[in-house]
């Protein structure tokens, strides 16, 4: 396996080859994930949810994260690994923002960040790029805003914003970042938003016309069973299979079926 790098993914997308990514947390998963081939690995903070089990992706921290993505990294011998900067970890100001990214990068061994936004972070993006850290934009909905929108439901759907949306995807390119996440925006205008600059742009409820798509490991493995949007395609019904093998177990405890002959010393 040769290892996928940023520039990789900017080739892949020239010459029309999808980027297929998904989110890991640990070793185990991320072991899974990186030998079926995924390019790239994001290291999300939908760990505050999916591991966590936080309601909003606000609580984690950065400390959390780096234990998440040493976790990955140790996995991870092919994929590309990108990690969140996590919500409070770069707000404030461009030095607080390449502080949590040189922390990410060094504490864990990650290949690349991820924040959430466009022109309002360009500043703490470039601080990050300078120092050698490649950056992946995320545009669209993007969950740590939560509290401004109020509900998870598809973004940019008046004609404002979709313009606001092309123009930060146009300027994340500009300032170097290697490719941009957009979450949940109209199939139509993420076609166009790909086909307006040179990055990959990795979809996530965002249609077909992209150049990758991302989900979330657990949601589309089916291990969560609470959660159906309409972009998620469930490739196992692991919740239900999982329930039933465990129920199982229990079962042959209780009946002293297990363990058997063979199965003690
Ligand atoms: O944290 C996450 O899982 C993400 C993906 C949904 C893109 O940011
Ligand atoms: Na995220």
């Amino acid at each position: 396996y040769k290892r996928i790098t940023v520039k990789t993914l900017i080739d892949m997308k020239a010459n029309g080859e999808k980027i297929s990514m998904l989110t890991a947390y640990d070793y185990t998963m991320a072991k899974i994930v990186d030998g079926a081939g995924v390019d790239v690995i994001l290291v999300g903070d939908s760990a505050s949810n999916v591991m966590a089990g936080h309601e909003t992706t606000l609580p984690i921290t950065l400390d959390q994260m780096i234990y998440h993505a040493s976790s990955v990294i140790r996995a991870v011998h092919r994929a590309l690994v990108v990690v969140d900067l996590p919500f409070g970890s770069y707000q404030s100001d461009p030095k607080e923002a390449l502080r949590s990214a040189i922390r990410i990068m060094k504490e864990s061994g990650a290949h690349s960040v991820k924040l959430e936004g466009g022109r309002e972070i360009k500043e703490s993006i470039k601080r990050i790029l300078n120092a050698g850290i490649p950056v992946m934009g995320h545009l669209g909905l993007t969950p740590q805003s939560i509290y401004k929108f109020g509900t998870y439901t598809v973004r940019a759907k008046e004609e404002k914003e979709a313009e606001d949306l092309i123009e930060d995807a146009k300027m994340l390119e500009k300032v170097g970042c290697f490719a941009i996440v957009l979450e949940k925006i109209p199939a139509a205008l993420a076609k166009k938003v790909a086909e307006s600059v040179n990055i990959p742009i990795i979809g996530i409820g965002a249609g077909n016309g992209v150049d990758g798509q991302v989900l979330v490991l657990h949601d589309m493995i089916g291990m969560t069973h609470e959660f159906h949007p309409r972009f998620l395609r469930r490739y196992l019904n692991l919740y239900e299979d999982m329930t039933g093998a465990l129920s199982q177990y229990v079962e042959d405890v209780k009946s002293s079926d297990f363990p058997n002959e063979s199965e003690q010393y």
